[in-house]
């Protein structure tokens, strides 16, 4: 029997994911606006093994162990309980993202091993179901089954099946030729997981509602801008998005704060572009990295501009395609 490949790309959410109402089945307070990249794909092979052992994961040449192969083997699990099989599985998966470059490799990651899981235990692949899938191993993962602009639903509080009612899609009416530059920056010490970050921010945090409330109209006007070709809408509810996630987890006891000086640093160029009349907006995760959208045909320019910030390595992303499937062997 073959090995299975799947190939996705990492996103960068306009609108951020930052709060679980439901840990266990990965459901967000929000629903958020993500754009796929073309830089960066994650590719993983999955084979089936005997089911007496246990998953074999290597990731990048090395086994995974800790946190990371569980959180792999505890995926395995639920797509075996899914399909009532009990082979285990040999995953080998490889990254072109610098690890902890904050380019968000969790979602590439995971989108690539729940259409390679999904194809050999024989779930269904179409992408809303492999959408909801790759939620529960993250949930930045829905939003990269999928290329370009998507958004992912948080699904109705009330839904009778809220598994079924978080899901991501594409956004078939985005008239925008974006481009997003990725300011890579020294990182410092580790800093908090985002999954235990977005755990403290809905528990400590006293900005969380105003955060969750903000977000809610952040993602109407964006989709309403997205359609209307307008950049400068998009860009400037971008920025402020982030910030405000930004200022809810600091606001958390104790704060998480992912940003540095030279993250500051990077704004104060973005914002120095604009006041030179260049359309270029911020957004920044769980990491001290800036991405700065432009428009596609400003990428070089800003990229440019960017580099001169000292310490910034500079990466010009743009939209990429969604995860995609192949048998070999
Ligand atoms: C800041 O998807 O990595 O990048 O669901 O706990 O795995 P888990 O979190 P993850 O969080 C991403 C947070 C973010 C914003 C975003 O991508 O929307």
């Amino acid at each position: 029997e073959g090995r299975t490949v799947a190939v996705a790309h990492p996103n960068i959410a306009l609108v951020k994911y930052w709060g679980k109402r439901d840990e266990r089945l990965v459901l967000p307070f929000t629903d958020s606006l993500s754009l796929t990249l073309d830089v960066f794909p994650t590719t993983t092979s999955v084979r089936l093994a005997p089911a007496a052992g246990s998953d074999t994961v290597v990731m990048d040449g090395a086994p995974a162990r800790g946190e990371q192969l569980r959180r792999v083997t505890a995926f395995l699990d639920l797509v075996r309980e899914r399909a009532g099989r009990r082979e285990r599985a040999v995953v080998d998966t490889r990254n072109t993202v610098p690890v902890g470059a904050g380019l968000a490799s969790s979602a590439s990651g995971f989108a690539a091993l729940a259409l390679a899981a999904a194809a050999v235990y024989g779930l269904p692949t179409e992408p809303r179901a492999l959408s909801r899938l790759a939620r529960r191993g993250s949930g930045s993962a829905a939003r990269s089954v999928f290329g370009g602009f998507v958004v992912w639903h948080a699904g109705p509080v009330d839904a009778l099946d809220p598994d079924a009612a978080s899901y991501a899609e594409p956004l078939g009416d985005a008239y925008i030729d974006a481009a997003l530059v990725a300011v890579v920056l020294e990182a410092g010490p580790k800093a908090v997981s985002s999954r235990e970050a977005m755990r403290r921010t809905v528990a400590t945090s006293p900005r969380f509602p105003e955060w969750v409330a903000a977000s809610r109209a952040d993602l109407t006007r964006m989709r309403a801008a997205l359609r209307a070709g307008d950049l400068e809408t998009v860009g400037g509810i971008a920025e402020r998005n982030a910030i405000g996630m930004h200022a809810a987890m600091e606001a958390a006891s104790p704060p998480v704060r992912y940003l540095t000086d030279a993250s500051a640093t990077a704004l104060g160029t973005v914002h120095e572009l604009r006041r030179e009349g260049v359309g270029a907006w911020a957004t920044m995760d769980a990491g001290p990295n800036v991405k700065v959208l432009c428009a596609a045909a400003d990428a070089e320019r800003v990229a440019a501009r960017m580099a001169t910030v000292p310490g910034a390595r500079v990466v010009v992303a743009r939209r990429g395609p969604g995860a995609t499937l192949r048998t070999e062997g």
